[in-house]
């Protein structure tokens, strides 16, 4: 069995595991053959990638997942065994961890195309795990591009995973609140980083700037985060890169209280708020490790039709070329054709599939 995008989806493949809409409605069951029609289906419930039947000995299809299934549970295994041990007050050993962050700077090393794909590795299960893990792959993703070496990546791959870790000590109530906070519970939630950095600097061997992204991951560029309102390059580089990661992933996943952003509104609230509260050259930088639209997404048009992306647009990243794939009645064009949404500009693209 494997995961692969829909977009690499062939017919007549068959459905390794049921697919489920995000409120937990069977939409297709296992041992389905994929067709056409569920391909279309799938992709309008926001679902892009599926489990599918394979034998080992055929060929790996273009696209695997981001992250392995591997990596992600012994990222699991690790953060758990951390929070154990942080909650039981025992020692916490930090190979497992270093491990895990190097095997995860390896995969995205040697296979520079997942950068690509990584708009797709978010669930809504379990907001702290995945969006610690995201972090840690952005922040990685960003410190690749700034050609840091492995122990710089190492440091910043661990403190960007355990930046919330501090969140332990803030009571359930407070942290899964539905509706808006209090200020005196704002308060409260504030004290992780604090917390977190107590608990961190208690691990030996713990490099120091591990704590200190923990610690400072909430500072803004301006002066106005916190703990210490420090400002500018005053906080450390790493902390700068959590900070952007942190908000990016924030934004763009399901909360109980809001409803994720599409990625190009995030994009484009990180660009805004650049220099005030984060440092505009690694918001930049970071953008560009995105691909917003990259080739192979499904996006729906305003026209109502679905298109696939056929080139990207780097100078224009929001109006690639396209190449339209299906009517608005979900019917598929015997005849594909394409459209270059740079020139066309009464068209937009509201989303991706
Ligand atoms: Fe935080």
């Amino acid at each position: 069995m494997i995961k692969i995008l829909l977009t690499s989806v062939k017919y007549g493949m068959r459905l390794a595991k049921p697919v489920f809409t995000t409120e937990g409605k069977l939409l297709i069951d296992k041992g389905a053959f994929l067709r056409e029609g569920y391909v279309y289906k799938l992709l309008n419930f926001g679902i892009n990638e599926v489990y599918v039947e394979w034998d080992k000995n055929q060929h790996p299809p273009e696209y695997i997942e981001a992250i392995t299934e591997d990596i992600k549970n012994n990222a699991r295994t690790a953060m758990i065994e951390v929070i154990e041990n942080i909650k039981l007050a025992k020692a916490v050993d930090a190979d497992e961890i270093k491990q895990l962050v190097g095997q995860m700077i390896d995969r995205l090393l040697n296979n520079k195309e997942t950068i690509l794909y990584l708009t797709d590795i978010r669930t809504v299960d379990n907001y702290t795990f995945e969006h610690s893990l995201n972090v840690c792959l952005y922040a990685l993703i960003l410190g690749i591009a700034l050609a840091y070496d492995n122990a710089k990546l190492e440091t910043l791959g661990i403190g960007a995973l355990l930046h919330d870790i501090g969140k332990l000590a803030t009571p359930d109530e407070i942290l899964n609140k539905p509706s808006r906070l209090e200020e005196q519970e704002y308060e409260i939630i504030k004290r992780h980083v604090l917390e977190g950095h107590r608990m961190i600097m208690l691990v030996p061997d713990i490099n120091e700037e591990v704590a200190l992204i923990i610690r400072d991951h909430h500072e803004r560029y301006d002066g106005k985060g916190y703990p210490m309102g420090k400002s500018g390059k005053e906080i450390h580089e790493f902390a700068r890169i959590v900070a952007i990661c942190d908000v990016y992933d924030a934004l763009t996943s399901d909360r109980v209280y809001k409803k994720r952003i599409p990625i190009h509104q995030a994009i484009e609230y990180l660009i805004s708020m650049g220099n005030h509260q984060f440092d505009y050259t690694l918001t930049r930088l970071f953008i560009n490790q995105l691909a917003i639209y990259p080739e192979g997404t499904f996006v729906k048009l305003e026209t109502g039709e679905i298109a696939e992306v056929i080139k990207e647009n780097r100078q224009w990243p929001t109006r690639p070329i396209v190449a339209i794939k299906y009517n608005t009645e979900g019917q598929a064009l015997k005849l594909p054709y394409s459209v270059d949404l740079a020139k066309q500009l009464n068209i937009g693209i509201v989303h991706s599939l």
